[in-house]
């Protein structure tokens, strides 16, 4: 035998010389849940180790966080039942939770990296993304409330604006919005192929925004396609996007190649939160190693083609990287 792949295995040494992925926390985004209040972390049950927190408890996990190198948060708020609305008005709400939380971060940890999200979920009395009128989610109407949203966000501080909505047309009209306010300097990470999928339960069970009628199939992809990713990707590419984001990101790692073969921007992933509860919940029974598989799960992601990774498990990753040296 002349070849002997396992000679490149031999030792600690070799294996670690030819490994050809490599993940630091500095890529990764932490995704965190605000609430209402003061001095109050409470964790959401079917997501081990992720708590909803009250601005205050969130300054110091966000301190935290940044010392082990995570240095990127995604900020969704849970919205208390009677401030929702049809029109997701408190989603613009200067005095709101959420405009509020982005200043009070920005104020008082100016280096952490701060991505919001502009879609009208948690804010809106139907549970949709879009507007709702007789039943249907209204697109062209909803860009101008996300619109609002995306401009409340800028004027708090946010460097980058996460539409999350799957509405047509709203990198491009986002972008031109935030431009003539003169937030040219504002980032777009596009939800550029977000597919209606089951494993964004236990994020609704944290915002409490499950849709109250129907599911998002009019506006989020359908699992079983693939070409329309590429459509979705030359639009936001072409409206002017900073980001290409995959969702979820395991089960779409074929889609993550697929973009980062096709567009020269960096690619994000969205590790979402079923994907977090699957791992945590098997490895909480003792049926696999959770520490293992959430570091094959996160390079697995990296390794398929994602730049940066959105995940519940950023804090813990980057706590195992240091232990580790
Ligand atoms: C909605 C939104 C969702 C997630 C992020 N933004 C859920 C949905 O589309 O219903 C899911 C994230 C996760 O599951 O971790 N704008």
């Amino acid at each position: 035998m002349l070849r002997r792949p396992r000679r490149n295995r031999k030792s600690s040494v070799v294996r670690a010389m030819v490994e050809e992925t490599t993940l630091s926390p500095s890529e990764l985004i932490y995704p965190v849940f605000i609430t209402e209040g003061e001095n109050k972390t409470v964790e959401i049950p079917s997501m081990p180790g992720i708590h909803r927190y009250t601005v205050d408890k969130l300054l110091d996990e966000i301190h935290t966080c940044m010392e082990l190198g995570v240095r990127t948060f995604a900020l969704f708020p849970q919205i208390t039942e009677e401030l929702k609305d049809s029109y997701a008005k408190e989603s613009h709400n200067m005095n709101g939770l959420y405009i509020k939380a982005i200043r009070k971060i920005k104020e008082q940890l100016p280096d952490a990296c701060l991505m919001t999200d502009v879609a009208m979920d948690p804010y809106s009395s139907d549970g949709h993304d879009g507007l709702v009128k007789n039943g249907q989610i209204l697109n062209d109407e909803t860009l101008e409330i996300l619109g609002r949203m995306a401009l409340a966000q800028a004027r708090a501080g946010a460097d980058i604006i996460g539409p999350s909505d799957m509405m047509d047309g709203r990198i491009g009209y986002l972008r031109n919005l935030l431009d003539d306010e003169g937030f040219i300097n504002v980032s777009i990470m596009a939800y550029t192929a977000k597919y209606a999928s089951a494993f964004y339960g236990p994020f609704r069970d944290a915002l409490e925004s499950a849709p109250k009628f129907g599911d998002k199939k009019t506006y989020q992809m359908n699992p079983a396609n693939s070409r329309e990713a590429l459509i979705e990707a030359d639009l936001d590419f072409e409206e002017g996007a900073d980001f290409l984001m995959v969702k979820p990101a395991l089960l779409y790692l074929d889609i993550i190649k697929l973009l980062n073969q096709n567009f020269d921007l960096p690619i994000a992933a969205y590790n979402v939160s079923g994907e977090y509860a699957m791992i945590k919940a098997a490895s909480r029974n003792g049926w696999l190693n959770g520490e293992k598989a959430m570091a094959e799960a996160l390079l697995s992601i990296k390794r398929a083609g994602a730049k940066i990774i959105l995940t519940y498990f950023a804090k813990e990753y980057a706590q195992l990287k240091k232990n580790l040296g």
